[in-house]
């Protein structure tokens, strides 16, 4: 069955590069990005896991572990590794989930027969630390995912969880953000207290709360 937002990411135990994972343990009181491959030694995976190596110290300042999964055997991915480390300049930093039985590619629906037999789609799963989808994704085989999209996408989860606030449009870190309708003008007063914009009654921008004085910090 399709997983989606708001469901507790299923739990799983599985053979990884970096040892055997339970998954819900592994994530203690992290977020975590869990990402499917199609297969190893193919091109653009290649790409994709040298850049989310790279970028591990931006997942890591968002208190953001990284999982990737493919269906090929540890064996597989350890040789494969080395490949994205000669070719992409960046060590595989994080665990690679080895799922030749395509278990947790199951559990997670990654493959989507009507594309691929063998192959899973690649797919994001963005998890909270209260273990809830709060973010799915899925590209096909053929179409690299974006980085800097994943890291804008949580920093939106995350300020939307911090604070009653919704992100608009192409909303990037530092800009506007919306009032969450469940919010009076009365609370706004005491939640932004740089005040607002009403554009319309139900559409109230604010300044980004972490820059605003007060303790607007609902959690
Ligand atoms: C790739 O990662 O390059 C790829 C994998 C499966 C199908 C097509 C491309």
């Amino acid at each position: 069955m399709a997983i989606r937002i708001g469901d507790v990411a299923p739990d799983f135990t599985a053979e990884t590069t970096q040892g055997t994972i339970n998954f819900h343990e592994w994530l203690g009181d992290s977020w975590g990005i869990l990402f499917s491959h199609p297969k190893d030694f193919t091109p653009v995976c290649t790409t994709e896991l040298g850049m989310a190596a790279k970028l591990k110290p931006e997942f890591e300042k968002r208190n953001v572990k990284i999982l990737g999964l493919s269906v090929d055997p540890l064996e597989s991915h350890k040789e494969w590794e080395k490949d994205i480390e000669e070719t992409q300049g960046a060590e595989v930093n994080f665990p690679m989930i080895a799922d030749p039985e395509r278990k947790v590619a199951t559990l997670y629906d990654m493959i989507h027969p009507n594309a691929s037999d063998t192959f899973t789609v690649r797919s994001v799963y963005i998890v909270g630390p209260d273990k809830k989808v709060k973010l799915v994704l899925t590209y096909p085989a053929s179409v690299g995912r974006n980085f800097a999209e994943l890291l804008r996408v949580i920093d939106a989860l995350q300020m939307a969880e911090n604070y009653q606030v919704a992100t608009p449009a192409n909303w990037k870190p530092g800009e506007d953000v919306i009032i969450s309708l469940a919010v009076s003008n009365e609370e706004a007063k005491d939640k932004f207290p740089a005040g607002w914009k009403e554009v319309k009654p139900y559409l109230r921008l604010t300044p980004s709360p972490d820059k605003q004085k007060s303790e607007t910090k609902t959690a």
